[in-house]
């Protein structure tokens, strides 16, 4: 049952593909918190996915957009601000990939034609993003903009592979950019380092079900589920964490 934590706060959600993505839960629960989104993912994934099955639980349109490209996140920014009606106070960047990891290429034969996608994005798609918001001035001050990591950016795990180049990455643009738009516009920039997921970008992993057991037995709590990754974003992107960036 919501409580309203996010009436009246309009966003935009990358990377719901289907059911299990953390995306797509954390879409429902920010609707039952009572805020209202544009879903967007990679023209691909519309195809493969269901992302309108989601948008029509949540009332929300879909403007699709490729989060490396320059103009697909400018179309995908001013039109968001226009259907829902004004400028932005959240966006979610649930974005993961790399071809190395996908195609299983050893961490000794790295394609580098893949690394750079991998990097692209899964990390420098998210400076994009917020330099298109900063471009457009799409963000409302004391707005919240939250990436998902993983704690192979700081640790060493042998089967993420590249994607730990990338996480590493992302952390640190959320660190420079939080200080930046702090600054301009007292946006808060965080990343959340959720636990091993049973998603597709998840499972993409080697030994999947190796490491979920892993970071359950090393986890005080146990592993979080999407759920409570939901959850702790919906909380992030409310007014109770308006001092909390980087
Ligand atoms: N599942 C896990 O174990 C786990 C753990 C920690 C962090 N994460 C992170 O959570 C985030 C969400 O992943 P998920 O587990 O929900 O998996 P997911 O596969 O459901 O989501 C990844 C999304 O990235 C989208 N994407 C890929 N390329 C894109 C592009 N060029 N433009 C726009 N979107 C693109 C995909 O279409 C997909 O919707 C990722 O950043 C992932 O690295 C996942």
């Amino acid at each position: 049952m919501g409580k309203n934590l996010l009436k009246g706060k309009r966003g935009i959600i990358f990377g719901a593909l289907d059911e299990n993505s953390i995306a797509w839960i954390t879409a429902k629960i920010i609707h039952q918190e009572g805020g209202s989104f544009v879903l967007t993912n990679a023209p691909i994934a519309m195809r493969l996915g269901k992302i309108d099955e989601l948008a029509e639980m949540c009332g929300s349109e879909v403007i699709p957009a490729d989060a490396t490209s320059i103009p697909d996140l400018e179309n995908l920014v001013s039109k968001s601000m226009e259907v829902l009606g004004g400028k932005l106070d959240f966006v979610l960047h649930s974005i993961g990939m790399s071809p190395n990891v996908r195609k299983g290429k050893p961490y000794g034969d790295l394609n580098y034609d893949w690394m750079h996608k991998s990097l692209d994005i899964s990390a420098m798609s998210f400076h994009k993003v917020m330099q298109t918001c900063e471009k457009l001035d799409a963000m409302n001050e004391w707005g919240s903009i939250i990436a998902l990591t993983y704690i192979a950016a700081q640790r060493t795990y042998p089967d993420y592979s590249d994607m730990a180049q990338a996480k590493a990455m992302l952390e640190s643009i959320a660190r420079s950019y939080g200080e930046r738009y702090g600054q301009l516009k007292k946006v808060r920039v965080n990343t959340i380092s959720q636990s091993p997921t049973m998603t597709r970008a998840g499972t993409g992993v080697g030994g999947f079900d190796a490491f979920l057991d892993f970071a359950k037995n090393m986890s005080p709590l146990g592993n979080a589920s999407a759920e409570d990754c939901a959850n702790y974003i919906a909380v992030m992107f409310s007014d109770f964490t308006r001092m909390v960036t980087m």
